[in-house]
């Protein structure tokens, strides 16, 4: 089985050096997924001069872990987007990600490259439920809204593979993310972007603004945070810990599986179940490779998390009996109180791009367009709707449902810790254990090699977990991930977990 995502096999995957010297640039990009490359790319359209910095290797986060679909059909549902948010901001959404899509299309045109980009329907399908009626009902309703707003949608009584009612949204897509992302790269570098790979940022200063990366200053003019979960940067910090808690980050899991070929249509797919399942179908040469997901919960507050992998596994060989499945990743969700991303300029000349829920590519692309707009002064009607200091008083009851873990697991997590070292920590186990006055994080990774590191997160001190799925740490508060090592792998920490001072002897474990 192969525990990484299922694009990062056999792409050709051009390296960029490392900043090995000061620079000066007009416009800071920070990070090289999706958002970054391509708000970097427009950029540098303009004529601006660009430098983008990539703390691992473009396209290694999030943008690697999505199932690589693109929809203007949001999460939260059109109904849902109406009440919250009202009809207009629903509609200028939708219209985000429609636009999205287009401006895709139009790049891989222009480049003249193939990444398996495709035109194909969507489904939105009824999960099993004691009311299908109701549910029936419900979606007539999201049909007449969707299409009152100037949308092809359709109810259906009948969509493969369950067989169940549901809604076709007509001329959705999906592409290969990674061949998109590094053919969009090499025209940025083209197009005059100086991108650097290995070059993780540090302290942020002023007069002249500016940042430390790999011990080199970084003087900017303008700064784009496109980190999935954004650095403070020069934000104060107190405001970017009451934005922190707008954000919400949820764990979700894929498999990839092959079938035969033609067994399903090329289609993207999600039902209505709570957390919901997605499915997506692509063609290859060994058949169709089947992509099947779901399971989400908040990231570091799940104990057995490969058990999620067996669900899924069980839930798709009872809709695709004869799929064989060959790969299974995690990926990382952020969610807003309102269902609508935060994309724009969230304190003089720094831009954030999160929340993207489960539309992260496209609404990459919305954020790269908004941006680019917003730093040559041109007006976009989404600035608005999107705005990250936008007030969102009908979604209060979901901030505070989505803010009540922290002072919960703030304490509850300190009172579970074991208070014995433990007897055993075998290959791929974690474990929390109180020594003495310290929280330690004791696992043991697939080298057999121990790692004893400080188990309080450095963002805001809530104690992680072990994900044994993922052989990482997760904080169960507002989801910042650390490898088995302590080193980051997402924020909103900025750091890594601190060594321990209280280095379990070995002589104590076995492998
Ligand atoms: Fe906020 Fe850990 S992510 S305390």
């Amino acid at each position: 089985m192969n525990t990484h995502p299922l694009w990062s096999e056999g792409i050709n995957r051009p390296q960029y050096f490392a900043l090995a010297e000061e620079v000066n640039t007009e416009v800071l990009v920070i990070g090289g997924g999706l958002t970054g490359v391509s708000t970097a790319h427009l950029l540098a359209r303009t004529g601006l001069k660009v430098t983008l910095l990539e703390r691992d290797r473009l396209g290694c986060g999030d943008t690697a872990h999505t199932t690589g679909h693109l929809t203007y059909m949001t999460d939260a549902r059109l109904s849902e987007l109406v009440r919250v948010c009202g009809e207009e901001k629903a509609f200028l959404s939708w219209t985000a990600g429609a636009r999205a899509m287009d401006r895709i299309r139009q790049t891989v045109r222009q480049l003249g490259v193939d990444v398996e980009l495709r035109e194909v329907p969507g489904y939105l399908v009824a999960a099993e439920s004691d009311d299908i009626e109701a549910e029936v009902r419900k979606m007539e309703e999201e049909a007449e809204m969707a299409r009152s707003l100037g949308f092809d949608v359709r109810l259906l009584d009948n969509v493969t593979p369950t067989g169940r009612p549901g809604l076709l949204f007509a001329s959705q897509m999906k592409f290969h993310p990674l061949k998109y992302l590094h053919a969009l790269a090499a025209e940025a570098q083209r197009a005059g972007v100086r991108i650097h790979e290995l070059s993780d940022v540090g302290d942020f200063g002023e007069n002249p603004r500016h940042v430390i990366a790999n011990g080199h200053r970084v003087t900017f003019d303008h700064v784009v945070i496109a980190t999935h979960v954004p650095l403070q940067g020069l934000m104060g910090t107190m405001g970017a810990s009451l934005f922190q808690t707008k954000l919400a980050s949820y764990s979700t899991y894929a498999i990839a599986a092959i079938a035969p070929s033609g067994t399903l249509p090329e289609i993207i797919w999600s039902d209505t179940a709570e957390p919901f399942h997605y499915l997506r179908v692509n063609r290859s040469p060994e058949g169709d490779v089947v992509i099947w997901g779901g399971e989400d919960h908040k990231t570091g507050q799940k104990v057995d998390t490969t058990e999620c992998f067996g669900r899924l596994e069980q839930s798709l060989l009872e809709i695709v009996p004869e799929a064989a499945v060959s790969h299974r990743w995690s990926g990382q969700v952020v969610e807003t109180v309102d269902g609508l991303p935060y994309i724009g300029e969230i304190t003089d000349r720094q831009y954030i791009a999160t929340g993207f829920s489960g539309n992260g590519m496209t609404f990459s692309v919305v954020a790269a367009m908004m941006i680019r707009d917003k730093i040559i002064g041109q007006h976009n009607d989404l600035e608005d709707a999107f705005s990250p200091c936008r007030k969102e008083l009908a979604a209060l009851p979901n901030y505070l449902r989505e803010n009540k873990d922290f002072p919960y697991r703030m304490i509850k997590d300190r009172l579970g810790i074991e208070e014995t070292r433990p007897e055993q920590l075998k290959i791929g186990e974690g474990v929390v254990l109180k020594l003495d006055d310290e929280n330690v994080a004791a696992c043991r990774d697939a080298a057999g090699v121990l790692h004893c590191v400080s188990a309080v997160c450095p963002h805001l001190g809530c104690i992680v977990a072990w994900n044994p799925g993922e052989q990482t740490w997760d904080c169960p508060c507002h989801g910042s991930r650390f490898e088995a090592d302590g080193s980051l792998i997402a924020g909103p920490a900025e750091m890594g977990l601190d060594p321990s001072t209280k280095a379990l002897p070995e002589s104590e474990l076995v492998k």
